[in-house]
């Protein structure tokens, strides 16, 4: 690890957060659920801060605090657009649009299905997040699922040949491939930019939903500066990018939203109304942000960005690759341990993503035992991927004797369906790795000790029988609010 990434990776706040556990011990949280939300950069979160000195609303022009907003949040958008590697020429749009990357994936599966209604098809891939495959699943008028290369368990990324397959058989009528830069399930990564060349060749555009990515290694939108490479619209998530209260983030091509009006429409992003009508303005990003902005986010947001441009995005991606490769390795040596994907990274690059399973024991058991016992923070279940689960899980769910490709949800064992994972972070080290480890082999070594500890209900979670810990006896934000408003006034707060 360069120093740079080494000095960095101790400025996020929550890395000293303890808890109490089922064993009676108080250790530290080791927090490895960075593909759900990161921890915050502290020093991006302090330039956030102090914006709020000078805080003011965007719409305002005239007064100093005005001029200073807005000249933060134009700044905010640069750094999105100097991040992706797009020129200020005004060929790209960078765009903040809700709390991640749906808000703005939902506007260009509506914008670019308004833009060629001719063109009737979309493609997604098979490791989408929900987010990137339910809008356009509403917005199309039919969506067709890309394979992956090899077989489940250990599936590989989109598979290029296929692609090309399906873009031949659907000549003229594929509006736009929609894929992910890298799976929220197995970090799997994919070539996008061949996808994008692809696609361009049957004059299909590409939009690529880069959340799980774009905090973990270099992302541009041509990795060649040739056109036929270049992404034409790329969404991703601020609280995936250790800025969680920021908005999420949309940069588009210009000319694809030209002309298309807006979904949301409200103040800021007209030049005249009257009461029989409305002229909406062509300046972007105006046009595409109705309303007053999330600016201390977006700045808190832009400030991160700015960060990692600084440290580059390729020691990041090192320090986090050579955790992953000590990750995969030692946990595809412990016997009844099952990792899903690829585990070629070679031949299937990935970012810091590993979703596993212990053989007979349910995920949400695991998860819970992660928790209680050694304070491992681990997501567990479909991630919002349900499509990819079913696919990873297929051989498991045959052997089980249940129907992967059932439609009825409820023909699925729910505590059988689905995935602990476990994900990286700039602040993620060996102590981390070491701990789950431990936690996995003493799980394997007590399988009846621990079910015998938790009960599930009926959604597949699992509760301790003894143990238990209330959320707000750790954190209740009334308390929280009485003891701030102590600070400064000896007398009871009404
Ligand atoms: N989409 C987030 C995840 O993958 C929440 O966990």
């Amino acid at each position: 690890m360069t120093p740079a990434v080494d000095r960095l990776r101790q400025d996020f706040q929550g890395l000293n957060t303890r808890y109490h556990l089922a064993d009676g011990r108080e250790t530290p949280r080791y927090y490895l659920d960075s593909a759900a939300s990161t921890l915050a950069l502290r020093c991006a979160r302090q330039v956030a801060d102090e914006l709020l000195r000078y805080y003011a609303n965007a719409h305002s022009q005239a007064h100093f605090s005005a001029r200073i907003v807005n000249h933060a949040y134009d700044w905010a958008h640069r750094q999105v657009l100097n991040f992706v590697g797009s020129s200020d020429s005004g060929h790209h749009v960078a765009c903040f649009a809700g709390s991640g990357s749906t808000a703005s994936l939902n506007r260009l599966a509506r914008a670019l299905a308004a833009r060629r209604p001719e063109r009737d098809i979309v493609l997604v891939s098979l490791m989408e997040h929900h987010a990137n495959d339910l809008p356009h699943r509403r917005h199309a008028s039919q969506v067709i699922h890309i394979p992956l290369t090899g077989a489940a368990p250990m599936l590989g990324a989109v598979d290029t040949a296929a692609l090309a397959q399906l873009l031949g058989q659907y000549r003229g009528r594929v509006n736009y491939v929609a894929v992910s830069a890298a799976s929220n399930v197995t970090g799997i990564v994919n070539p996008v930019h061949d996808i994008a060349a692809l696609a361009h060749a049957h004059g299909a555009w590409v939009v690529v939903d880069a959340s799980q990515s774009v905090a973990h290694a270099p992302l541009s939108l041509s990795d060649t500066g040739a056109a036929e490479r270049e992404l034409d619209a790329v969404a991703f998530s601020g609280h995936k990018l250790y800025a969680p209260g920021s908005p999420g983030v949309m940069v588009v091509r210009q000319t694809l939203l030209e002309g298309h009006e807006p979904d949301e429409l409200g103040g800021g992003m007209v030049d005249d109304v009257s009461v029989n009508g409305y002229q909406i303005t062509d300046r972007f990003p105006d046009r595409e942000e109705a309303g007053t902005p999330n600016i201390p986010g977006a700045v808190q947001l832009g400030a991160v960005l700015n960060v990692l441009q600084r440290i580059g995005m390729a020691q990041v991606h090192a320090a986090e690759q050579r955790l992953l490769r000590r990750l995969l390795a030692e946990l595809t040596a412990i016997p009844g341990v099952r990792v899903y994907g690829d585990l070629d990274l070679d031949r299937t690059p990935r970012l810091g993503v590993i979703s596993f399973n212990l053989v007979g024991l349910e995920h949400g058991l695991v998860a819970a035992v992660l928790n209680d016992y050694h304070n491992i923070a681990v997501r567990n279940g479909c991630f919002c991927a349900h499509p990819y689960v079913r696919e990873l899980l297929k051989p498991e769910l045959w052997e089980l004797d249940l129907d992967p490709d059932a439609d009825d949800a409820e023909a699925l064992i729910q505590p059988w369906r689905g995935m602990v994972r476990a994900s990286l972070g700039l602040y993620s080290t060996d102590e981390d790795i070491d701990v789950l480890l431990t936690g996995i082999h003493d799980l394997l070594a007590n399988p009846d000790h621990y079910r015998a500890q938790y009960q599930a209900d009926s959604d597949g979670n699992f509760h301790h029988r003894t143990f238990t810990v209330s959320a707000a006896s750790l954190f209740d934000p009334e308390a929280a609010v009485e003891r701030t408003l102590a600070q400064f006034s000896a007398t009871p707060v009404l």
